[in-house]
């Protein structure tokens, strides 16, 4: 009973082994971008998912969330939010950083982009860990908007226990993987 879009788009995922480096199977979801229909059904996924929930603001994650976050927003009908890499915003900022694999990176967003009362949704094209996703959520509830859920296109089954074990906390949701 799985929408037969999905499995559509599951094909144009490409997947690189050892990038960036040895052992890691990249996503790469370039060329979901090269299949016009492909392209297409992975919006109108999230649209269709979306569009009745009153959501005001999509947030997207750069680098990626940026592609699929601007269509999403246009066609709900909400603001787009970029969460950026440090020093990119040329804005007042307020920022919060998570952990990477060696070391921990951060994302800003612009103070009066995100009010209070503003009901979210966050885009990224695929969740491993979750440690950026709930930097982003912790942005946009730091300035008291509503996190409705986090839409990611891939998410990683392998490291889904793991959160799991870890608490993972957060309202992500994946639409398909
Ligand atoms: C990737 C991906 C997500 C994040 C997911 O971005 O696009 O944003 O990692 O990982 P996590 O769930 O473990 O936090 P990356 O760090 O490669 O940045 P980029 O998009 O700027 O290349």
């Amino acid at each position: 009973e799985e929408d037969p879009r999905i499995n559509g788009i599951k094909t144009k995922i490409r997947v690189v082994p050892d990038f960036p480096k040895k052992g890691i199977m990249f996503q790469d979801i370039t060329t979901v971008l090269l299949d016009p229909k492909a392209f297409k059904d992975t919006i109108d996924l999230f649209v269709e998912r979306y569009r009745d929930k009153n959501i005001s603001v999509v947030a997207g994650i750069e680098a990626r969330g940026f592609l699929f976050g601007p269509p999403i927003a246009l066609a709900i009908g909400a603001k787009f939010v970029p969460l950026r890499k440090p020093k990119k915003l040329p804005g007042e900022t307020i920022f919060e950083e998570y952990e990477l694999e060696y070391g921990n990176d951060r994302l800003e967003m612009h103070v009066g982009a995100v009010e209070a009362g503003d009901r979210a949704l966050v885009v990224d094209d695929l969740i491993a860990t979750g440690g950026t996703l709930c930097a982003a959520i912790n942005l946009l509830e730091r300035v008291g908007a509503e996190v409705v859920e986090c839409a990611c296109v891939i998410e990683l089954p392998e490291l889904k226990e793991a959160n799991l074990d870890a608490g993972e906390s957060g309202n992500h949701d994946k639409v398909y993987q």
